[in-house]
């Protein structure tokens, strides 16, 4: 059998590396093909080379565009190299344009598609991730659901209950494999003259927070009164499509500290340091979830609502006053909660199921 493992973006990267670790494990015929969504050293190569994944063997380097130009740039070049492969599967993960044109070609190719973290919801057709994540879903011949509400939620839309496979999330995995090497790296604090439980740290950069500039000014004022009532400094790794927007809408965000952003093992000792984490990525909010630091969470939605229930997480949108507000509440609950996304066997599992076995 031979497995196309189709990504395109940071977090697919980060999150099909215990994947790609199992199918080498297991000697499995399988090979990597990047689209080249991500490019900069800091959002692609460093991780291949942190987490050790064996280079792509091919990549597209479709760069950035509109929607449509990516998706069909992508969709063009898949199709290609899944004509001359002939893999049996193509494993794609979560919501980004790489991965809707990985399974579109694949499917329209009959070649089954397996979606790892398949279910999610946010109910929010104006972000791209849920239309992304939506048709990606239902092009699947393999659903890995991360939790049991996840698996509901693909019942409930009709997919039949033999292509459900509940695994837990490889976002589980991938912390558990890298939070003690990360430990051990420990510099990224001293570096940045920070403190244990001292510090706030920031990620930000969803299309409808930061390309709309009453949105971002207004996230970032509530980021500036937190800093200010709790004295204490808050850190922003800055996507590149947030720096462009900075720098586009001439802003000059006060009381916050920005950087580049970071590798895989500096950004877990900083998430799992900090006294508070405020995002609106999908992965920053499991990741908090998982290491027990408290989020906030800047959208008016989230399709992780099992950190929002196990009391891990809060909904603060775009307001000052309620990004505020809910930083205090969050800072002042106890951070005991257990993590609803598995017990970091995602990727053996996945491997399992489609080598021809099951994950019981
Ligand atoms: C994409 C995903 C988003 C995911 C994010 C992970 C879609 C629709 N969005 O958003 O779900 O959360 O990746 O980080 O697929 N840029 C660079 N270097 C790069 C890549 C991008 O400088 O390597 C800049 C370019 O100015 C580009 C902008 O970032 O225009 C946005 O890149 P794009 O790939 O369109 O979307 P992301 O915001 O990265
Ligand atoms: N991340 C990282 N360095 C950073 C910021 C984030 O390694 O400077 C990692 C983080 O640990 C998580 C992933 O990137 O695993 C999240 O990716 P992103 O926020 O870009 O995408 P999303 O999860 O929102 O799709």
């Amino acid at each position: 059998m031979r497995i196309a493992v189709v990504l395109g973006t940071r977090p697919e990267i980060i999150k099909m590396a215990p994947v790609i670790r199992e199918l080498e494990r297991s000697k499995a015929d399988f090979f990597i093909l990047h689209t080249g969504q991500h490019y900069s050293y800091n959002l692609d190569r460093v991780f291949f080379e942190q987490l050790r994944l064996p280079p792509a063997r091919y990549n597209l380097e479709v760069g950035s565009g509109s929607h449509a130009e990516q998706t069909g740039k992508i969709l063009i070049g898949v199709e290609k190299v899944l004509q001359g492969e002939k893999p049996d599967v193509v494993l794609v993960e979560g919501d980004t344009n790489s991965i809707l044109a990985g399974a579109l070609a694949a499917v329209k190719l009959h070649i089954k598609v397996g979606h790892v973290e398949a279910g999610l919801r946010s109910y929010d057709r104006n972000m791209p991730e849920e239309i992304n994540r939506l048709l990606t879903d239902h092009c699947s011949d393999f659903l890995f659901a991360p939790t049991e509400k996840a698996k509901a939620i693909l019942l409930g839309e009709g997919v039949p209950e033999e292509k459900i496979f509940m695994t837990g999330n490889t976002i589980v995995d991938a912390v558990y494999q890298n939070l003690e090497i990360a430990r051990e790296k420990g510099n990224t604090l001293d570096a940045l003259n920070l403190k244990a439980k001292e510090y706030f740290l920031v990620t930000l950069h969803r299309q409808e927070n930061v390309d709309d500039r009453i949105r971002f000014v207004s996230i970032l004022e509530g980021l500036d009164r937190v800093a200010a009532e709790f004295k204490t400094p808050v850190i922003y790794p800055l996507h590149p499509r947030s720096r462009k927007m900075v720098s586009e809408f001439h802003l000059k965000p006060q009381n916050l500290t920005l950087i580049e952003p970071v590798d895989f093992l500096s950004f877990l000792q900083l998430e799992s340091n900090a006294r508070l984490i405020l995002t609106d990525s999908g992965g920053v909010q499991e990741e908090a979830c998982i290491l027990n630091v408290p989020c906030v969470t800047l959208r008016d939605n989230t399709e992780r609502p099992e950190t929002l229930e196990v009391g891990a997480n809060i909904l603060a949108g775009a307001s000052p006053d309620r990004i505020l507000e809910h930083s205090k509440a969050m800072l002042g609950r106890e951070n005991n909660w257990v993590n609803p996304f598995g017990d970091g066997t995602a990727g053996r599992q996945i491997v399992k199921i489609i080598m021809g076995g099951s994950n019981d």
